[in-house]
């Protein structure tokens, strides 16, 4: 995963620093800048293992250019010595990576034959070494020597002793270069990282590659070297989108944002909307791809399809996709739903699908100009904003908010989902104003609990899936969800006196899903009901108003609100969990 940044501007230690702030939820476990050093054609280096937090960078001071690096670990432990930026055996060249070279033991072998010296486990060391091997022909030259050598994946942004550019590159890693006023560009994994100083964006391509100078912005292919026509777009996130403001965290920030994201996912365009349509009507099957709280969208999404639309739609991990890949191929429908756009085994799966197989691919992402994105034959954008807290919470509502939109338009009722959708927004503001406090005071009752179990049945089972998940990676409190029926085959052996119970209830289920709440309450569960009706089998009531079809989206708000104060309660990080990160780009 990983997040990296290069500046060229004045006081560039610092805004690389401030940038990689910003990239911290692609990676937290070290950090690291580098800027050339004042003779000598070398770089001063400052690298930790830790958060950057309330760090304070210390080299560079009155520097024009700089790289940073913040690294979650895939080769090598969380040792200083694995921190980016690496350096290459002289001295002459920094880089910092984001990505996989897959073939850096044979790269490792053939550079120490030659006498390069290795100073950590990564595989990213390997590109400075293959670089300073190749810099005899030129800075920018050697770099695309060295990526063609390179099998995997990466973003890469590198510096030589001596010269004032940065070369960077993409494949398969997501990467954009800034463009502001004064000849000053920025490279990052993410705009977010320089949005404070402009808006506007060039996205490279993978086999792309950008040499950035004072002034001067080149695009080039890496295969052949020569240089290619690049646009610039203006970003529309704006900058109090990637900041806290009033609010003590993004997640909390984020959830309380819902009421206008869920909103603006019906912003849809007609005519991407209408190319949906008959994308999907004119399907001989359709399966739904995700990872994660997507995933859980995209089993929500069958749900909606087959109530709303009366289609069958099959919901897969994008990860599991290869066992069934045969069955989706011409005339098939892979609707891929992420966040990020990024997402290493989402993309794979797209790739064997569309490519391969001949399937058409469709897209819901957040993340504009993003992998996903350009690998699918349409997308439509999820309109959230940016969501920089670790865990999906706005990102979930809205996948949710446009496969029901794609359900009811499927069904021919544009109309009706839209309006439902914009009733579910307004809801989304009353519940957040009257549940706060409950979940408050709630996440104090159960902030030492071991164990939690949540239900619900039909569409209201994904959302057990995803509540469940909400609350185990922030809390680290052990969740589980499931269908209600399911209760009875395994895991009611588990409920013990006082052992809590969420219970997601809605008018369609009520009668099944209170029996298993009685089923529990009667083995000692203490019982939280979500409901729109109070009930003698729930301990604690969370009222959600009934909201037919779009129940899904209503329930699980309580639920991330409950999942936020829990980790307050427990003294856990709420935008950062342990071991996790935002973008999964390793497989
Ligand atoms: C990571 C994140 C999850 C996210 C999943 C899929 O695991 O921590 O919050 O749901 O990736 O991400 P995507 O960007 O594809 O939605």
């Amino acid at each position: 995963m990983c997040g990296i940044v290069g500046v060229i501007a004045p006081d560039a230690s610092r805004r690389a620093f401030e940038g990689l702030k910003s990239l911290e939820y692609r990676g937290y476990d070290s950090w690291g800048v580098c800027v050339p050093a004042a003779k000598g054609g070398q770089f001063d280096l400052e690298r930790h293992v830790g958060r950057i937090a309330n760090a304070l960078v210390s080299v560079g001071e009155g520097s024009e250019i700089a790289l940073g690096h913040t690294r979650w670990a895939t080769h090598g432990n969380v040792s200083e010595r694995n921190c980016h930026p690496h350096l290459s055996n002289d001295g002459s060249v920094a880089i910092v990576h984001n990505g996989i070279v897959e073939n850096f033991v044979q790269l490792k072998e053939k550079l120490s034959k030659k006498g390069f010296r290795f100073n950590s486990d990564t595989d990213s060391e390997v590109i400075a070494n293959l670089i300073q091997h190749h810099i005899a022909c030129g800075f920018v030259e050697a770099v695309r020597l060295s990526l063609l050598e390179i099998e995997g994946s990466y973003a890469i942004a590198a510096l030589h002793g001596g010269e004032e550019k940065i070369v960077c590159a993409r494949n398969g890693s997501p990467l954009v270069i800034g463009a502001a006023k004064g000849g000053e560009y920025y490279v990052a994994s993410d705009a977010t990282a320089f949005l404070q100083h402009t808006k506007n964006a060039v996205f490279l391509l993978d086999h792309q590659m950008a040499v950035c100078g004072k002034g001067l912005l080149e695009v080039r292919s890496v295969e052949s070297g020569r240089r290619v026509r690049f646009r610039q777009k203006r970003l529309s996130w704006s900058i109090e989108q990637v900041r806290k403001g009033s609010f003590d965290h993004f997640m909390i920030k984020e959830i309380s944002e819902q009421p206008s994201s869920i909103a603006a996912a019906v912003n849809q365009p007609r005519k991407e909307l209408a190319r949906f349509v008959s994308i999907l009507s004119g399907a001989r099957n359709i399966v739904l791809l995700g990872c994660g709280s997507s995933y859980h969208s995209c089993i929500a999404g069958s749900y909606f399809f087959s109530s709303v639309a009366g289609i069958n739609a099959r919901a897969i991990l994008a990860s599991e996709f290869p066992s069934f890949a045969k069955f989706y191929g011409k005339g098939s429908v892979v609707v891929a739903v992420s966040q990020s756009g990024e997402t290493a085994d989402l993309l794979e799966a797209v790739k064997a699908a569309g490519g391969e197989n001949g399937a058409k691919v469709i897209s819901i992402v957040n993340v504009m100009d993003s992998s996903l994105m350009r690998a699918s034959d349409c997308t439509l954008l999820m309109n959230a904003g940016p969501e920089i807290c670790v865990l999906s919470t706005k990102s979930y509502t809205s996948q949710l908010a446009i496969l029901l939109l794609l359900a009811y338009s499927l069904a021919g009722d544009e109309w009706g989902g839209k309006q439902i959708i914009r009733e579910a927004a307004d809801a989304a503001k009353s519940i957040l104003d009257s549940s706060r406090g409950a979940m408050q005071a709630l996440a104090k009752k159960l902030a030492d609990s071991n164990s939690l179990f949540v239900i619900g049945r039909s569409d209201a089972f994904p959302v057990s899936l995803e509540a469940a998940l909400k609350i185990k990676e922030v809390s680290y409190i052990h969740a589980e969800g499931f269908a209600g029926a399911e209760l009875k085959h395994g895991t009611i052996a588990l409920v013990e006196q006082g052992t809590p119970a969420i219970v997601l209830s809605t008018q369609k289920t009520r009668s099944l899903t209170t029996s298993n709440a009685i089923e529990m309450k009667s083995r000692g569960a203490f019982i939280i009901g979500v409901d729109s009706q109070p009930n003698d089998a729930y301990d604690i009531n969370i009222n959600v108003p009934e909201l037919g079809s779009a129940n899904p989206l209503m329930l699980i708000i309580p639920i991330q609100l409950l999942s936020y104060y829990l980790a307050i309660e427990r003294g856990c990080d709420p935008d950062k969990p342990r071991n996790l990160a935002k973008a999964v780009t390793v497989k």
